[in-house]
């Protein structure tokens, strides 16, 4: 038999210090509720609301969200970030019509096919509009639960996260109700947020001190332990920099991949690579990107002669240095023109 007083207990708490009043709990539209779990999955609360409440003045509905153009979606979208949030919104509303005739689905398992819901979105979209008996895991909850259960561990790898799904199961009575369901995801965010934060926690307010093994233990602050430091990979790369009669040779990006659209230097994986490659070596330096270290050496060239293959235009200094620029490629451009406003105050005196 399993006991159900963290439920019931995490409830308790939250009908009486938990979050209320907020635009998506008055309601239990499935769509209004989508729209919130998606907003608020890399977004606070406080920025959230006024978009929420724009987004729905515009599409009221899945069907004036489908029947948009991408162009709109993005635009109520602007300044929330994490655009591929809107797109996938976009797609899944375009879905709903097609695949469910306008009706969300209310089993988790239909929901988490719909792009931009994952596992744990997909279970409070269940909960919090149609009851159903589905617990969360986000990062929050993974840390309440960590400490909870004292998991001296990094909260990281499939393992634990395994383990942690069958706990927050085992955690919601089968036959919860509807109200039940809506107080405890409210409250198990809540609790995440406002009382196990990650630092400072503060387990004088825990609904569910009693039995928290991270208290016992003295743990608190120290579960969960640090994520190990990812090791990124390095590249590296060799910016070929001709400059002719205070000019600088540059080339315009592709619209899609890394520096998309964006001017920048032709790369090549070697100084011996370089076309014509007699030039002088400016000094390395690193570029860190989200998923890896580039190291880049720029080789400066002089001369007229430059490869007719590149698409490479030249702009005087200043001119190139009000393109949109890459942030390395405007530092080796910086680098040159300080250098040359040296060579000149040298050359004076
Ligand atoms: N973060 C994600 N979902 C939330 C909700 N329903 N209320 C407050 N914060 C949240």
């Amino acid at each position: 038999m399993v006991d159900h007083s963290f439920f019931t207990r995490v409830i308790a708490w939250q009908q009486v210090s938990g979050r209320k009043g907020l635009p998506w709990q008055a309601t239990h539209d499935p769509y209004r509720i989508w729209l919130s779990e998606i907003m608020l999955q890399q977004t606070q609360v406080s920025t959230v609301i006024d978009y929420y409440q724009r987004f729905l003045a515009s599409f009221p509905d899945v069907k004036s969200l489908a029947d948009a153009s991408t162009e709109a979606v993005l635009a109520h979208w602007s300044g929330l970030g994490y655009y591929a949030r809107a797109r996938n919104l976009h797609k899944a509303a375009r879905m709903v019509m097609e695949e469910f005739a306008g009706q969300f689905p209310g089993a988790p398992e239909a929901l988490v096919r719909l792009p931009g819901i994952g596992r744990s979105t997909a279970n409070a979209i269940a909960a919090f509009a149609f009851g159903v008996p589905a617990p969360i895991l986000d990062g929050n909850v993974k840390r309440v639960l960590m400490r909870h259960l004292g998991i001296e561990a990094p909260p990281t790898g499939a393992a634990l996260e395994q383990r942690l799904w069958a706990v927050v199961h085992d955690r919601v009575p089968a036959d919860a109700t509807h109200a039940q369901m809506i107080a405890y995801t409210q409250g198990m965010m809540d609790l995440g947020n406002m009382v196990c934060a990650r630092s400072k926690p503060a387990c004088q307010l825990c609904p569910v001190a009693s039995d928290c093994e991270a208290l016992h233990r003295g743990l608190q602050n120290v579960i969960p332990l640090p994520k190990p430091k990812k090791t990124v990979p390095e590249r590296e790369t060799v910016m070929a920099v001709w400059q002719h009669d205070g000019q600088l040779a540059l080339q315009k990006r592709p619209d899609t991949g890394i520096w998309g659209g964006l001017w920048s230097f032709p790369e090549y994986p070697a100084v011996d690579d370089v076309p014509g490659g007699k030039g002088q070596l400016l000094p390395a330096f690193m570029h860190v990107f989200t998923h890896f270290k580039l190291h880049i050496t720029p080789l400066l060239m002089q001369g007229p002669n430059i490869p007719q293959d590149l698409s490479l235009q030249w702009f005087p200094l200043a001119d190139a240095l009000a393109l949109g620029l890459p942030q390395p490629i405007r530092r080796i451009i910086e680098t040159i023109a300080a250098s040359q406003q040296e060579y000149r105050l040298q050359s004076r005196t």
